[in-house]
């Protein structure tokens, strides 16, 4: 699949932008500020609702104005499918797809699919947990809606269980107490599906990232991930009814894979706690060029890849085979300057030049 086109209207910093895209390795490049980031995230908001940056619809529309609108053109298998979204200040966002509104915002994943590349994911493997988990529920919600169905849910039983055991903590009475066991039952239900999902996840990024890695570090080095769920055993329903005082007494659910975490290994070192600094950016370069590859199978077309900014946080050689891995992706990269395209004589089918929410085509050679 590829972005064929997009329009931003009161976007960020764009009144009005109307751009085409190629199939292939398109460039946007400008100075700092100027609105590069912007069009990626209008991007990563068409394929999954939300900013890459976590940002809330309000303060992507346009200072001054009151709502803000995208309409991004992607072409799969041949045939486009136009996505709208409308932005609004004070109330929830209208998606459409091909002029039809949406009720569910379930019902936008998997038309878009991207792999989002900055400089923040090359920390995955030193950052904590949260952002590790993160990157296994972003890259889930694209790929299977049941895994969307769970998630939702658990995560909204948690919140409502962490209620209770706040006013459990507050005053103890018994039938209070006793109704724990409603949202136990439902949390040990949804949370084996997350940890059963996630641990076919891990499997499926190992079969590829193997290969992929020894590939960048000319076979020197291994790398296997582990999914460390937080969970002793294997029933979440007992390990939570085992920790209820001690949830009460912290007011927090201390057990359930809200608290996973997947680990990294070079032969049998943690990469996360050993790793090099160089190490763990490989590893984070290993694990994102494994998610094309994983989608590519899952979805059977090639996601859109979006490397905001990344290229010159990677050393040559890696930019080389990020590059050179790139075969049939739409790749739209950002940069502050061309150089080390021209260097390195990559293959470029558009050049844009981004300045103050303005953006020209300018030619190739
Ligand atoms: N809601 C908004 N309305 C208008 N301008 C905005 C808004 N949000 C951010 N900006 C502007 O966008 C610019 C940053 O854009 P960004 O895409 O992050 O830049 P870069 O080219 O460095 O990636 C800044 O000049 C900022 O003031
Ligand atoms: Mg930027």
């Amino acid at each position: 699949m590829y972005v064929q086109s997009l329009e931003l209207n009161n976007f960020r910093n764009y009144d009005n932008l109307n751009i085409g895209f190629e199939k292939g390795t398109n460039i946007l490049y400008g100075n700092n500020a100027q609105g590069k980031t912007n069009i990626m995230e209008s991007i990563y908001l068409c394929s999954t609702s939300k900013s890459h940056r976590g940002i809330k619809d309000r303060d992507m529309i346009k200072f001054g104005c009151d709502e803000s609108h995208i309409k991004i053109t992607v072409v799969k298998n041949n045939v486009p499918v136009r996505i709208d979204m409308h932005l609004k200040k004070n109330r929830a966002k209208g998606i459409a797809v091909n002029g039809i509104p949406i009720k569910k915002v379930n019902e936008l994943f998997g038309i878009l699919n991207v792999v989002f590349f900055s400089p923040e994911d090359l920390a995955i493997i030193k950052n904590g947990p949260a952002e590790r988990r993160r990157f296994i529920d972003l890259e889930l919600c694209q790929l299977d809606k049941v895994y969307v169905f769970n998630i939702m849910n658990y995560n909204k039983i948690v919140n409502q269980r962490n209620k209770l055991l706040k006013d459990l903590n507050y005053y103890y009475d018994k039938d209070l107490y006793n109704t724990l066991d409603v949202w136990d039952i439902q949390l040990a239900d949804y949370g084996s599906k997350i940890i059963t999902r996630r641990t076919q996840f891990i499997d499926e990024i190992n079969e590829i990232i193997y290969g992929i890695h020894r590939n960048i570090t000319n076979g020197k080095e291994d790398i296997m991930i582990k999914y460390e769920p937080n969970i002793v055993g294997n029933n979440l329903y007992d390990q939570l009814c085992h920790n209820r005082e001690k949830d009460i007494k912290y007011k927090t659910t201390s057990v359930g894979p809200h608290r996973d975490d997947i680990s990294f290994y070079n032969k049998e070192v943690d990469i996360r706690r050993y790793g090099s600094q160089g190490q763990q950016r490989t590893a984070a370069l290993s694990l994102k060029l494994s998610e094309i590859e994983l989608v590519k199978n899952i979805i059977k077309d090639m996601p859109v890849l979006l490397l905001d900014d990344v290229l010159s946080e990677l050393d040559s050689n890696r930019q080389r085979h990020l590059l050179s891995s790139l075969h049939n992706v739409q790749t739209i990269i950002t940069c502050t300057g061309l150089d080390e395209f021209v260097q390195n004589r990559f293959n470029i089918d558009s050049i844009f030049k981004v300045v103050e929410g303005t953006v020209e085509r300018s030619n190739n050679e």
